[in-house]
């Protein structure tokens, strides 16, 4: 691939721009400064800086960010602040888009791509990619609001029946559920569909992959591993 190209693939304006970029001598391959628009390269492995900051060459990006409460997963966030805005310009000319959706207030894994087949797989309702979420509730949970939640309830609006399973009471008001489906605000339903309110949500994990050890706010590119493990369709 050409360099200009490659830049421009990684987000950085342009192809304009990126013809700018090198001539102006911006861009070194291992130490050397490359001001040939057209210089061929070999993606395997390839890192490259721009005006001294190191990128990695990446086909596709994945990131796992801890969401912080009171960011929204929209562009034109309106009263919070966006999930974009924890990221830079390259990577947002890159087409960066959520996995799926999280509520203002709920906090945890999010998932972020430029791939729309690894957005499809994830979020196409017939995939059923499992999502844990650990909650506090207004009252305390009862063995029969657990059982309710195992056997499915139907919400408002939405046909068919939700069902969580791996249901575990981590203390008096504090429970951990897996959900296969993904309607909006769904865990929140639910809970009231059993009677009851959730007052704090967070996302554990998605497929088999857990959140990785993140301050809220920080996010990290997945490996290839890590993105498997995300469309697992089963937690192990
Ligand atoms: N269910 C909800 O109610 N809210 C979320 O953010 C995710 C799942």
């Amino acid at each position: 691939m050409f360099l200009e190209k490659m830049l421009q693939s990684q987000g950085f304006g342009s192809r304009k721009h990126c013809q700018q970029l090198i001539k102006n001598g911006a861009i070194a391959i291992q130490g050397e400064v490359i001001t040939n628009t057209k210089h061929k390269l070999d993606l395997n492995h390839l890192s490259f800086s721009v005006y001294g900051e190191r990128f990695e060459y990446r086909e596709k990006v994945y990131i796992a960010l801890n969401k912080p409460q009171d960011y929204e997963c929209s562009h034109q966030a309106t009263h919070h602040f966006s999930v974009f805005d924890l990221f830079d310009d390259v990577l947002m000319n890159r087409g960066l888009q959520c996995v799926g959706r999280l509520d203002q207030d709920t906090s945890g894994l999010l998932l972020l791509t430029d791939d729309g087949q690894f957005l499809q797989a994830l979020t196409h309702p017939k995939k059923h990619v499992a999502k844990v979420y650990q909650m506090q509730t207004a009252d305390p949970v009862t063995e029969q609001q657990i059982q309710q939640l195992q056997q499915g309830v139907e919400l408002r609006n939405e046909s068919g029946i939700f069902t969580a399973t791996d249901v575990i009471l981590l203390a008096e008001n504090e429970l951990q559920l897996t959900i296969h489906q993904g309607v909006y605000h769904q865990v929140k339903r639910m809970l009231a569909a059993v009677g009851n309110k959730v007052e704090r949500l967070h996302r554990q994990q998605i497929g088999a992959l857990t959140l990785p050890e993140l301050e809220q706010g920080k996010w990290i590119y997945l490996d290839e591993q890590q993105v498997e493990l995300a469309k697992t369709r089963m937690v192990i």
